[in-house]
């Protein structure tokens, strides 16, 4: 019998850093690979290859990356024949950079390459060559059509939902952001292939899709293609695909039609993720944003005249250069009077080429750590107190794998599943609803909610026919 090499199977350790886009960049290297008999694994000692998908959004994010790729030098040296790789934002702002910083790295792809990863790896493999490769690709053809998720990532959530990406790349330019440097420009998928995703996504049987880009609401509008809406309201036909998400819309571009769309699709889930940045205009000025604060609680006033129970949450940057105290009080006062259901708050950090990193009035890191204590400490509350008036509530929650979180009392068994409502809130469903099974994966089953924490809702099942059997 013939025996080929290439045959064999071999695994692979995916690390991933960051935000969506990297997790479904990740879903396609497996996916890529697994035409090289790649099988992913999440045990790094049997990994044959070791991939790292970073992000650069911040420094911190950064030097984790570091500290990772650090840690991988000790494993090489033990087996000399691991492929390790790095991919992402990372590997696109310091691509050849990186291969001098770590003699133990193989192959360094940045964020247009992950199609070329089997012509990469086979150079290494057979020529034994170190490569960086960062072209960008600007058509979809080049490096686009293709993308489609995989499911063999370990998450066991992935059985119920995944992301599909409908776009990639910015032409925003936010004085901030780097995100324009290390992704390129924005680029539309056809819709007819998002759609081709999403219904084989369905025929595995998963139930919630998410559908991911910088800046969604611009979706179509370079290839002439239909808009965001429409995609949404085709995505919401599909057979078998019970919720749909989006995410991430920027103000600016958050069209009436969409706003609309909440009210018109059942299956679009209640939840906006709207990142306002800043509550001060000349902030958002110099930050290059293209709306006012009074723009933006307008679509806020909007969304929730039209739909009380939406959920929305949002990003914010505290201590962008020049932001002076009462400039950091006009955010805290956004952030108060729309209560966010929850906000991601970073301080900011200067990224290598961004307009904003060159800016005179930088703020001193002491003062940044001190309003985002002041900010974070507000919101908690806000999240809290919110949460808690879901008590009582009966909601819908799709339920998506027993809870990993949850702390399980001494000598019983995680019999604790777990799953989000439409508005994006994580439900725990508490012990009493025993008669919960793997079966109920992938199902909407009605909760009423029995209690609150700043992280999570409790709840039992309503009306569960476990019982009636
Ligand atoms: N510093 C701090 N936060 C940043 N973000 C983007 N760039 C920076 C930066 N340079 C935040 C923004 C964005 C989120 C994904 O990350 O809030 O919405
Ligand atoms: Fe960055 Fe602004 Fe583009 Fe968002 S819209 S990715 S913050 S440049």
């Amino acid at each position: 019998m013939e025996i080929q090499v290439d045959k064999q199977e071999k695994y692979i350790f995916i690390e991933t850093f960051g935000c969506q886009m990297n997790e479904n960049d990740s879903e396609r290297i497996a996916s890529v690979l697994k035409g090289m008999n790649y099988r992913v694994t999440d045990t790094i000692d049997k990994a044959d290859m070791i991939i790292l998908n970073t992000c650069s959004i911040r420094d911190k994010a950064e030097q984790k990356v570091y500290s990772a790729l650090g840690r991988l030098k000790k494993i090489k040296l033990n087996k000399p024949n691991l492929i390790v790789g790095v991919g992402g934002c990372v590997a696109q702002q310091e691509g050849e950079k990186l291969l001098k910083r770590a003699p133990h790295l193989d192959v360094v792809f940045g964020t247009h390459n992950i199609h070329r990863l089997p012509t990469l790896i086979k150079e290494v493999n057979i020529k034994k060559n170190r490569i960086a490769a960062t072209d960008f690709y600007n058509s979809i053809e080049d490096s686009f059509s293709d993308v489609y998720a995989d499911d063999s990532l370990t998450d066991e959530s992935k059985r119920v939902k995944s992301f599909v990406a409908v776009m990639r790349g910015c032409d925003n330019f936010c004085s901030y952001c780097i995100v324009p440097y290390v992704r390129g420009r924005e680029l539309s998928r056809r819709s007819k292939d998002v759609l081709a995703d999403v219904n084989r996504l369905a025929e595995s049987g998963i139930k919630e899709v998410t559908l991911v880009g910088q800046n969604v609401n611009s979706y179509g509008n370079k290839n002439q293609d239909i808009s965001f809406s429409e995609l949404l309201q085709t995505v919401c036909k599909v057979n078998g695909i019970e919720r749909v998400r989006f995410i991430t819309s920027h103000p600016k571009d958050l069209s009436e039609e969409l706003i609309n769309l909440f009210g018109d699709e059942e299956k679009l889930c209640r939840h906006i993720h709207l990142p306002v940045q800043s509550g001060a205009n000349i902030v958002l000025e110099r930050m290059s944003r293209g709306y006012s604060r009074e723009d933006y609680l307008n679509k806020i006033y909007k969304l929730k005249q039209l739909y009380s129970d939406i959920g929305i949450t949002t990003d914010v940057i505290v201590g962008f250069p020049g932001e002076n105290e009462s400039q950091f009080l006009e955010t805290m006062s956004l952030v108060k009077e729309v209560e966010f259901d929850n906000i991601f708050s970073f301080k900011y950090s200067p990224r290598p080429e961004t307009k904003a990193a060159a800016f005179g009035d930088q703020i001193p890191d002491s003062v940044k750590e001190e309003r985002l204590r002041i900010l974070q400490d507000a919101q908690r509350e806000i999240t809290l107190s919110k949460n808690k008036a879901m008590v009582g509530k009966i909601v819908d929650v799709l339920i998506e794998g027993r809870s990993k979180v949850a702390k399980v009392k001494k000598g019983t068994n995680n019999n604790q599943f777990t799953g989000r409502t439409s508005c994006n809130k994580v439900v725990n469903i508490l012990e009493q609803s025993f008669g919960l099974t793997d079966e109920d994966i992938g199902k909407i089953l009605q909760v009423r909610v029995e209690r609150a924490s700043y992280n999570s809702l409790l709840g039992v099942v309503e009306n569960q026919m476990h019982f009636s059997g």
